[in-house]
């Protein structure tokens, strides 16, 4: 069985690409892996072009959305282990399709109170769709604002991914390169944290 991740978040710039590209590259060294970009914006199709443009080995990817997407997802689903899905700042029909398709939800949230005010949006749809979500703090660097988001999220009796990912220019530096963090910096505080965040996505999804 194919997972399916859907990374969706309403609000803009919390890291929705950044996680979904990272997650690929990660997989990818024991998985088969499919992406699709149904973000207008299609920055991870543009991420995904500089990788084969710097002779990386592709993922399947599409950019298909609208009325194609449920066959386009049927699509990927073939031939690959895992199906990372990105999707737009706002939840539209094409963001549903891909909650309703998922193994599982992934919502970034930043240590800011409209993130994570965004984020309970994402977390009633899937609960509509009856499928898993997780919120995945990101960009946490610690300190207070870290400390206040996470008894936020503890309070509200969210579900989050324990893995939390800090504020990492090296995760920004490898994404304009078409890369992941596990490629560039395996080793360094970012590397790492991407791998304990993939194993435990593993973990929620065998
Ligand atoms: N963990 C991180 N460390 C450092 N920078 C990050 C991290 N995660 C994301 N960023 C940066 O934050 C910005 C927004 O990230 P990204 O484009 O992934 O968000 P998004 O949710 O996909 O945005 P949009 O809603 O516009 O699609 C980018 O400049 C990205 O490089
Ligand atoms: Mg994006």
């Amino acid at each position: 069985m194919t997972v399916v991740i859907a990374v969706a978040q309403q609000k803009g710039g919390a890291g929705k690409t950044t996680l979904a590209a990272n997650l690929a590259v990660a997989f990818a060294a024991t998985r088969r892996v499919a992406l699709l970009d149904i973000d207008p914006q299609h920055s991870l199709a543009r991420w995904h072009a500089l990788r084969t443009a710097g002779k990386r080995a592709p993922f399947g990817f599409s950019a298909e959305a609208g009325w194609r997407l449920p066959a386009e997802i049927d699509k990927l689903r073939r031939g690959h282990d895992v199906l990372i899905i990105d999707s737009p700042p706002q939840i539209d029909t094409d963001a549903r399709i891909a909650i309703r398709a998922a193994t599982l939800v992934l919502i970034p949230v930043q240590p800011s109170a409209p993130d994570l005010w965004a984020a309970e949006g994402t977390l009633k749809l899937a609960a509509d769709e009856r499928r898993p979500a997780r919120l995945v703090l990101n960009r946490a660097a610690a300190g207070k604002l870290r400390d206040g988001i996470e008894a936020d999220i503890a309070r509200l009796g969210h579900p989050r991914l324990a893995s939390v990912l800090g504020n990492r220019a090296g995760i920004a530096t490898a994404f304009a390169q078409g890369l992941g963090i596990t490629e560039t910096a395996p080793r360094s505080a970012a590397g790492l944290e991407l791998r304990a965040l993939l194993a435990e996505i593993e973990g929620l999804t065998r």
